[in-house]
Formats: C-alpha cells, sequence, structure tokens
C-alpha cells in the first residue's frame, strides 16, 4: 500500500510514521510540499501517486490564526481542497485531521460525530472549511477530529505540548496560573496513531472522533500530570478570559469516540493511562 504523510516531523506526524512503518509511507515534511500551494501539491500526487495520502499540516496556533486569517484559510481550507481535488482525480483516500474547536462547548457532554459544529475561532472555522471541502469533494475519505494532542515529538506550530509547557513553568514560577474552564479530552498521539493504523485500512469512510476517553479541564489535567510526577507545586485555578482574552475558545470540547464504537474500533484509553504511559516514555516516571 503506497502512504504519503504530510507534516512527518511533527507531532503527530513522527508517530504514524512508526506506527505505519510496515508500509514503508514515503515521509514528506514541509520542506517537501507546500500544502497551499496547488502546483506542488499536484506534483507530489503525480510523483507517489499515493493509495492513501495521511495529511498533518495544519496552520493550529490558535492565537496566530486570529491574527493571520488569511494564512489559517490557506493552510486549513484551501490547502485541504487542494489535497481532496488530486485525492479525486488520482483516486486516494485521504486521511485528514481536524479539531474539537469545530464546536462551540455549549453542549456540556461530549461531542459525537454528529453534532452541529460552531466554532468560535478562526482556527475552528478554518478547520471546520476544510472538513467541508472534503466533504463536498470526496467520497473515500476519513477525517478525524482529535483534541489536546500530547506526544513525545514537538508539536511543531506550539513548540512543545502541555506537559513540556508545565515542566517548563515549573522550573520558572513558584507558582503556576492554569485555566480551570476549558475542558477537553487529552489524547496521546501515539495511541492515536495506532487507532489510526487501524482504520484506515478498513473501508468504513467518514468522520471520526479519536480522544483519549474521559475529560479534564486544563487545570485538572496540570494538577494530575504533577501528582504522576510526585512533584508538589502550587497551582492557581485562572478563569479563561483572564488567562487568555483575545481568543475565544470552547468552554467544554470533550469528543467521544462514537463511530469507532459503533464498529468495535475503539482501542483508545483513559487519558490518565496514556498520561502514564507517555511519561514513562519519556523517562520522567
Ligand atoms: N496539537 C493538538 O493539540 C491538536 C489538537 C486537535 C487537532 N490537532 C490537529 O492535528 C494535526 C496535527 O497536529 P500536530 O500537533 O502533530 O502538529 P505539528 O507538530 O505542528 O505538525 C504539523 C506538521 O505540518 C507541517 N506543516 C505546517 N504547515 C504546513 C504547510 N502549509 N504545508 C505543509 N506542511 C505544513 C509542519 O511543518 P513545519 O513545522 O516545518 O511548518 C509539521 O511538520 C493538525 O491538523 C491539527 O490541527 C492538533
Amino acid at each position: 500500500m503506497r502512504i504519503v504523510i504530510i507534516g512527518a516531523n511533527g507531532q503527530l506526524g513522527s508517530d504514524l510514521s512508526i506506527a505505519l512503518s510496515k508500509y514503508k509511507p514515503i515521509c514528506l515534511t514541509h520542506k517537501d510540499v507546500e500544502v497551499a500551494d496547488f502546483r506542488i501539491v499536484n506534483k507530489i500526487f503525480r510523483k507517489y501517486r499515493p493509495e492513501i495520502l495521511i495529511n498533518t499540516a495544519a496552520f493550529h496556533n490558535v492565537a496566530l490564526c486570529e491574527k493571520e486569517p488569511l494564512k489559517a484559510f490557506m493552510v486549513n481550507a484551501v490547502g485541504v481542497k487542494y489535497l481532496a481535488e488530486n485525492c479525486l482525480y488520482y483516486k486516494t483516500v485521504l486521511v485528514h485531521f481536524s479539531t474539537d474547536y469545530i464546536f462551540d462547548g455549549k453542549k456540556k457532554r461530549p461531542y459525537i460525530e454528529e453534532d452541529y459544529p460552531s466554532p468560535l475561532n478562526v482556527y475552528g472555522i478554518s478547520k471546520l472549511a476544510g472538513e467541508y471541502f472534503i466533504q463536498y469533494i470526496l467520497k473515500k475519505y476519513f477525517i478525524i477530529r482529535t483534541s489536546a494532542m500530547f506526544g513525545v515529538h514537538l508539536c511543531r506550530a506550539k513548540g512543545g505540548n502541555f506537559i513540556d509547557t508545565m515542566l517548563r513553568l515549573y522550573k520558572e514560577k513558584k507558582e503556576i496560573k492554569v485555566v480551570k474552564d476549558e475542558i477537553t479530552s487529552p489524547t496521546y498521539s501515539l495511541d492515536l496513531a495506532k487507532q489510526v493504523k487501524e482504520l484506515i485500512t478498513t473501508s468504513h469512510y467518514g468522520i471520526f472522533h479519536i480522544s483519549g476517553h474521559g475529560f479534564c479541564s486544563w487545570y485538572d489535567f496540570a494538577k494530575t500530570i504533577f501528582k504522576f510526577l510526585n512533584i508538589k507545586v502550587k497551582i492557581e485555578p485562572v478563569e479563561a478570559k483572564k488567562f487568555c482574552p483575545e481568543v475565544r475558545r470552547p468552554p467544554f470540547s470533550a469528543l467521544e469516540n462514537k463511530h469507532l464504537k459503533i464498529l468495535g474500533l475503539d482501542r483508545m484509553r483513559p487519558w490518565q493511562e496514556a498520561l502514564k504511559d507517555y511519561l514513562k516514555k519519556k523517562k520522567l516516571i
């Protein structure tokens, strides 16, 4: 099976490259392909003629997206349209990643795939536009929505994951302030990559939520990280609107892996279990 991975040196792309290694995927980085350039995208398809194209590329620094909406739309929507158009022509299955931020967080229960999207920020709007392009162009696609990802490989857009940030703040400050009123489902990228490997070799195309089981606030996530590390630190819970007033984010964006469950394919696990494994892999516990 000829698989091409775009964004192969990113947080998720690195784990996908490992999880799919038996297929010897063609691993492309931003140096090899710019998704917002149709000519370059088409060259990649002509050269590799992939049976499956996995796109992890995104402009996903949420605060920067507010400042650079044009770039957000070029990468997260128009670039995805270019990929979908080429997938249609070359009969390629598109695997694309989207986000819990397409929801507004008013539901207060985990979102299922059928829930109505209503994004609150430029990032979420641009990612939803990307989803819509795929759905109107293609029949054979996997749109995978995930949330609050952490993995051993660096999240390139954010310069690290939430755990890295907590450990940096612990070294720099006496007291750490963490948002208490945004609730999400932390997701270990290695678990996600393994789950993606299983899903994309089926023909159950469509939209899938794939997140760690359960949910927590960023404050609870931080407390659990330090508990597992056996570190005593003062953490102050703060309101999102005081912490980062310039960006609106959903107050509750936990995802339920409903479609995976229906297919009997849900191999994700409680986020706390995955977090422990991550800390072990990083040799922190
Ligand atoms: N991280 C999260 O918490 C989270 C949560 C929900 C959904 N997601 C989604 O999951 C996906 C993967 O996230 P991640 O954390 O693995 O991201 P990441 O570490 O930032 O990796 C993204 C990769 O895409 C490349 N890239 C960026 N812009 C590109 C462009 N215009 N053309 C080609 N390549 C480009 C990056 O290369 P350079 O760095 O060299 O530009 C990098 O290799 C994204 O679609 C994101 O929206 C992430």
